[in-house]
C-alpha cells in the first residue's frame, strides 16, 4: 500500500495531489499545509471527483498535524511562497529555507523511511539544504525542476516543429533558475530526428531562450508562479519512485564527481526507482555544455553559499 504525503496544498501541492490520486499512483495522498481548513477542503472537494472520475485513492487532508503522515513511502514539498512577477526564484531563499527545513523535519519524525521530492523555490537550494540538514543518503533526496524545464522545452520544440509534444524528446540539466537551466538543443528530437536537422539556428536557440524564461512568462501572465505542469511533473516524478518504473528524469541531485562537480545538488539525468535515485546517467557534454555546467553549478553554489549567511546550514 504506497502512501504519499504532499506538504503545502497551494497551487502547486493540490495539483500534483490530484494528479497522484487521478492516476492511481497512490492508495493514500495525505495533503499538509499551515493555513487552516485549506487542505481539508481541497481534500474533501477531491474525494468528490472520485466518483465520476473513476479513481479510489483516499485523499486527507490536514492542518499541521504530522501524525496523520505517518509511514509515507514518499513526501513531496511544495510549502513555501512562490514568485510574483518580476522576481528571481533565488530571491525566495530567506522565506523557503526556515519553511522546507522545519517541514522536513517534521515528517521525518513520522517517516523515517521516506523519500523527498522537493518543489519548493530556488529548488536546487532547497533540496542541498533538505540533503545537509537531515543527512539523509543522497537517494532519497531528489528536487523536481529539471522534469519540468523539459517539459516546457517539448512545448516549444513542438510549437516551432508545428506537432504534438508528445512527439518530441529533448532533456534540460543544470540548475532550475532563468539563467542556470541548460536546454540541450543538440540532443534534442523529433521521433528520432535530430530537431537540428528540421529547425534553422535561430529558431532553435529562441526555443532555448523561450524555455528558459518559460516558468518567468507564466508568472508574467497568472500573477503567480504556474502549477499544473509543476504539480503534473511531481507527481511524474513520484510514479517512477512508487511503481519502480526506472524512468529516466532529469532532476536535481547530490553529485559527488559526476559531471565533474561535488557537494551541490543540480539537475542530471537519473534512473528513479524504489530506491529513489538509482543511478546518474553521466554522460558526455561537449565542450559548449560543459562550460555552461559549470556556469550554472557556479551560480547554484552562491546561492547555497546564502544559506549559511542566514544560519539555515
Ligand atoms: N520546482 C519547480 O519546478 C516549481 C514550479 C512551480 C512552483 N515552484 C515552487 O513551489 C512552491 C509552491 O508554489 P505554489 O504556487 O503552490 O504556492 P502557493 O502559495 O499556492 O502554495 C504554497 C502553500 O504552502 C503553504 N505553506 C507555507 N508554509 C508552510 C508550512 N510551514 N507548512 C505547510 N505548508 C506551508 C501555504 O499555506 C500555501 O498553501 C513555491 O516555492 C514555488 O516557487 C517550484
Amino acid at each position: 500500500m504506497a502512501k504519499i504525503t504532499v506538504v503545502g496544498a497551494g497551487n502547486v501541492g493540490a495539483t500534483c495531489a490530484n494528479v497522484l490520486a487521478f492516476n492511481k499512483i497512490a492508495d493514500e495522498v495525505v495533503m499538509l499545509d499551515v493555513k487552516e481548513g485549506v487542505a481539508e477542503g481541497k481534500a474533501i472537494d477531491m474525494m468528490q471527483t472520485a466518483q465520476t472520475l473513476d479513481f479510489e485513492t483516499k485523499i486527507v487532508g490536514i492542518t499541521n498535524d504530522y501524525s496523520k503522515t505517518a509511514d509515507s513511502d514518499v513526501v513531496i514539498v511544495t510549502s513555501g511562497i512562490p514568485r510574483k512577477p518580476g522576481m528571481t526564484r533565488e530571491e525566495l531563499i530567506g522565506v523557503n529555507a526556515n519553511i522546507v527545513k522545519s517541514v522536513v523535519e517534521n515528517c521525518l519524525k513520522f517517516s523515517p523511511n521516506a523519500i523527498f521530492i522537493i518543489i519548493s523555490n530556488p529548488m536546487d537550494t532547497m533540496t542541498y539544504l533538505t540533503l545537509k540538514a537531515t543527512g539523509l543518503p543522497k537517494n532519497r533526496v531528489i528536487g523536481m525542476g529539471g522534469t519540468l524545464d523539459s517539459s516546457r522545452f517539448k512545448y516549444y520544440l513542438s510549437q516551432a516543429l508545428n506537432v504534438n509534444p508528445s512527439q518530441v524528446d529533448g532533456t534540460v540539466i543544470g540548475g532550475h533558475g532563468d539563467t542556470t537551466m541548460i536546454p540541450l538543443k543538440r540532443l534534442a528530437t523529433y521521433n528520432g530526428i535530430p530537431v537540428s536537422q528540421l529547425l534553422d539556428a535561430a529558431t532553435l536557440d529562441k526555443v532555448v531562450a523561450d524555455t528558459m524564461v518559460g516558468g518567468a512568462t507564466l508568472t508574467g501572465l497568472l500573477g503567480t508562479s504556474a502549477w499544473y505542469a509543476p504539480g503534473a511533473a511531481g507527481a511524474y516524478v513520484a510514479e517512477s519512485i512508487i511503481r519502480d518504473y526506472k524512468r529516466l528524469i532529469p532532476c536535481c541531485i547530490y553529485l559527488e564527481g559526476e559531471y565533474g562537480q561535488k557537494d551541490i545538488c543540480i539537475g542530471v539525468p537519473a534512473i528513479l526507482g524504489r530506491n529513489g535515485v538509482e543511478k546518474i546517467v553521466d554522460f558526455k557534454l561537449n565542450d559548449e555544455e560543459k562550460a555552461l555546467f559549470e556556469k550554472s553549478a557556479e551560480a547554484v553554489r552562491k546561492t547555497n553559499d546564502i544559506l549559511k549567511e542566514i544560519k539555515a546550514l
